[in-house]
């Protein structure tokens, strides 16, 4: 059985490179998550909707801890992580959420277990380039499918263009922000149902609060 993990930083970093050494292409991030880069993705997150919140790929748990601090109860957090190792440290150090042990690629039979029905954001660290792009679609679609008609779903990458393309007449992309303060910066992507309100020239406050623009409020 695997030791639990130590929540100090060093123990976090040490966790996060073990199982880099292990399997880099599963981890596929050369450092944990900023903290300014787990705000930036968790500000996307609207806890007064009383959805849950699915997160995939919580590794060390930079964003798990930046979507509890956004007042999102620990219960209404989902969070399906593929490497084992990293769930002992996340369990101890988060109780109450909900954390699974399985592939992101198998959502479907996760939630249809948990018995949950629609979320409210999905907030994904998955190393989404190491997959072909017809899996990255069907991923895409697969998660929407999981959203409130306007939910969204958030997701970084290190490139300048987004990880998946938009698909018209199915799902939209926009940019969200690129954050510098993350190793290496990161550019963060919004996906959404092409029929949803689009999020309009996004802007983070320094808070981490998106500035909604009229057409996004409405
Ligand atoms: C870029 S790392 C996340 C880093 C994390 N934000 C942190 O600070 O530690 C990607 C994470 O996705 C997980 N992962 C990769 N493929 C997955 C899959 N198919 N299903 C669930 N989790 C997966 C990896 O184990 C890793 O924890």
């Amino acid at each position: 059985m695997a030791r639990p993990y130590d929540a100090s930083k060093l123990a976090i970093k040490f966790a996060f490179y073990r199982e880099w050494l292990r399997n880099p292409k599963v981890v596929g991030a050369i450092a944990p998550s900023s903290a300014h880069m787990a705000e930036k993705m968790a500000s996307v997150i609207r806890p007064e909707s009383g959805l849950p919140v699915l997160e995939l790929g919580p590794g060390t748990g930079a964003m798990t801890k930046a979507i509890l601090d956004r007042g999102l109860a620990p219960s209404r957090l989902v969070c399906v992580e593929y490497c084992e190792p990293f769930l002992c440290g996340l369990r101890q150090r988060y109780p109450g959420v909900n954390f699974v042990h399985g592939d992101a690629f198998a959502i479907s039979e996760i939630v249809d277990k948990l018995g949950i029905g629609v979320f409210g954001t999905i907030v994904s660290a998955l190393p989404l380039l190491t997959f072909p792009i017809g899996h990255r679609i069907r991923l895409v679609e697969t998660m929407l499918d999981l959203l409130e008609p306007q939910g969204r779903m958030v997701q970084f990458s290190y490139m300048l263009k987004p990880p998946v393309p938009a698909m018209p007449g199915s799902f939209a992309v926009s940019h969200l922000t690129t954050v510098f303060r993350n190793l290496p910066p990161a550019r963060l992507w919004i996906y959404q149902r092409a029929d949803a309100r689009p999020l309009a020239n996004p802007v983070l406050k320094t808070t981490g609060d998106l500035v909604t623009t009229e057409a996004d409020a409405a």
